[in-house]
């Protein structure tokens, strides 16, 4: 396989996720070092074992996103292994039950069980936005001190497709996900005359721990929601995490997208750009 970030750190947090352990994989498989960023360490450690056994460059580190003395902490330690950070994927995110309504929208008579816009849980909402929001602010303001005066550094942030448009039932993960694109673009102006450039990616819908509830029923057949979702995706398929793959080397090779900051790329099967009719 080509070489291409061959002497680049790469720090990716949700490095167990079933996304981001594909980009890092494919980022050690490019000859990238990788820091495995997460906050349960099972998934990051099997993960190290895996790359290391094939002679690729990867470390697992423990850290909370919203917690900026543990960033602190694993930066020296990825210093002291790997060297400076070059490249910053934020990948760690997600949803939380309590910060969706039960319904799509708000009727008169309203399944009693079915958790209501009045009855939305505001710690969730909070909890939903300090993961994505400030788990994406945190990571940065520690590890892009490695980057400033630095050529070939970058950050790259994962976004959502309900960040354009939010989904509905799904109130705090798009707004969280909306701030993810917004200081995006904020980032990226800020940092423009340091060469650091800053990017999204805006995944549509794959098919993952995350979302399985909401894509299949208990007997594995797809929900009246994910058929509305394959309906909205002119491609007709749920993503896989290799879709995602080009996009996110792309977007952090300096080689191939040194002129690009402050984008956000959906890969989505054409969800966003769809109209429905
Ligand atoms: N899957 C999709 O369809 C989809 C679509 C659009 C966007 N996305 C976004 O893509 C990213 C990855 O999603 P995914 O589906 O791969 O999710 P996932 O499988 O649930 O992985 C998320 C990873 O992030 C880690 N994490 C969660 N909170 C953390 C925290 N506070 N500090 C450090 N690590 C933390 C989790 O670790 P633990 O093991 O400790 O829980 C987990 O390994 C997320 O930002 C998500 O919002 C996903």
């Amino acid at each position: 396989m080509n070489r291409v970030l061959e002497h680049k750190v790469i720090a990716v947090t949700g490095a167990g996720g079933v996304l981001c352990s594909e980009f890092a994989r494919h980022y050690a498989a490019l000859g990238a070092k990788v820091a495995l960023i997460n906050r349960s360490t099972e998934k990051i450690e099997a993960l190290e074992k895996e790359l290391t056994a094939l002679g690729l460059q990867a470390k697992a580190y423990q850290a909370n996103v919203i917690d900026a003395e543990a960033l602190a902490a694993v930066h020296t330690r990825i210093r002291k292994d790997f060297g400076q950070v070059d490249i910053l994927v934020n990948g760690a995110g997600g949803n939380m039950a309590a910060a969706n309504t039960g319904n799509e929208y708000h009727e008169k008579a309203l399944a009693p069980s079915l958790r209501t816009f009045f009855d939305l849980d505001m710690d969730s909402v909070s909890g939903v936005f300090e993961l994505n929001f400030l788990g994406t602010l945190l990571p940065t303001k520690e590890f892009a001190s490695d980057m400033v005066g630095r050529e070939g550094c970058s950050i790259l942030n994962v976004s959502s497709m309900s960040s354009y448009k939010p989904l509905t039932k799904v109130l705090g993960y798009s707004a969280a996900k909306a701030a993810v694109n917004n200081l995006t673009q904020w980032l990226a102006v800020h940092f423009s005359h340091m060469g650091i450039r800053v990017n999204a990616v805006a995944p549509g819908f794959f098919s993952t721990k995350q979302n399985k509830t909401l894509l299949y029923d208990e007997e594995g057949n797809l929900t009246e929601r994910s058929r509305k979702i394959l309906a909205g995706t002119p491609m007709g398929r749920f993503g896989v995490p290799e879709d995602l793959l080009g996009t996110v080397t792309y977007l952090v090779d300096p080689k191939a997208s040194g002129f690009v900051t402050g984008v956000i790329i959906p890969v989505d099967g054409g969800f966003n750009a769809y109209s429905g009719v």
